[in-house]
């Protein structure tokens, strides 16, 4: 989403454009698509140095910047956070932690005998995964009144499905791999991003972990591809997290195709 050119940064919420904005108690709502340019300060904090809420240019998509009035620059920061909380919640919360764990862990519990290495390396983190999305279904983007978004949100009605649908439409596996990520968005020089820095250190542990595992059950590719109820697992996750979409980089496509 970010990309740097020396210390200004392009932070661009395109994933959000074209979305009718939800209506409340009769009141329409509005969802921006923002285009925000941000500076790194000497003492490494990033401060907006200018804000177009809409993708394109035109006479009534103005660039806001910190020497318009109070008001109109304090309303096109709110717009911006407005737009943040929609794409964090929906694709980065909802869609890629809380929606895609729970392919993983149905997955896992449709193909995976609890004797499997793989189910018992998997199965702790899965606890609480199917409880809380159901709770999410029920309160936070149900489509009946009371659900959190449809009531309070403006990226709530139709627009949230939409949001989801296209956020899960440019979903890679690299994406879901911090290293890859980081660079892919470009933001490894971002100057005060904890969730980078945590990341980057936590993946390599992990990673050691689960490798060391892998490679005591599975000595070779062949091993892998000869497993069945591995193959079945990550097929239901392909199809079901991933869309069937060899674009998405997932490995089942790549294993069926040799
Ligand atoms: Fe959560």
């Amino acid at each position: 989403m970010m990309s740097s050119n020396g210390k200004i940064f392009l932070l661009d919420y395109k994933n959000l454009d074209g979305f009718q904005a939800n209506i409340i108690d009769g009141k329409q709502q509005y969802l921006a698509a923002p285009l925000v340019l941000l500076k790194s300060t000497r003492d490494d904090k990033l401060m907006p140095i200018a804000i177009q809420l809409k993708q394109k240019s035109s006479t009534d998509n103005p660039i806001f910047l910190p020497t318009d009035s109070k008001y109109d620059w304090l309303l096109a920061k709110i717009y911006v956070r407005s737009a943040d909380f929609t794409e964090h919640q929906l694709n980065a919360h909802l869609l890629r932690t809380h929606l895609l764990a729970e392919v993983f862990a149905v997955s896992l519990l449709r193909n995976v005998p609890m004797v499997h290495p793989l189910y018992k390396l998997l199965i702790p983190h899965t606890r609480y995964t199917l409880q809380i999305n159901n709770l999410a279904r029920g309160f936070l983007i149900s489509k009946e009144p009371k659900g959190f978004f449809n009531d309070y949100v403006s990226s709530g009605g139709q627009a949230l499905w939409l949001v989801l649908k296209k956020s899960l439409d440019s979903l890679t596996y690299s994406s879901l791999c911090p290293p890859d990520d980081i660079k892919e968005r470009r933001v490894d020089s971002v100057p005060g991003y904890y969730y980078r820095d945590d990341a980057l250190q936590l993946w390599p542990i992990i990673h050691r972990y689960v490798d060391g595992i892998l490679r005591y059950y599975y000595k070779t590719d062949a091993d892998v591809e000869r497993d069945n109820e591995l193959q079945e697992w990550i097929k239901d996750i392909f199809e079901h997290g991933f869309d069937s979409k060899a674009s998405t980089g997932m490995l089942w496509d790549v294993l069926k195709k040799q």
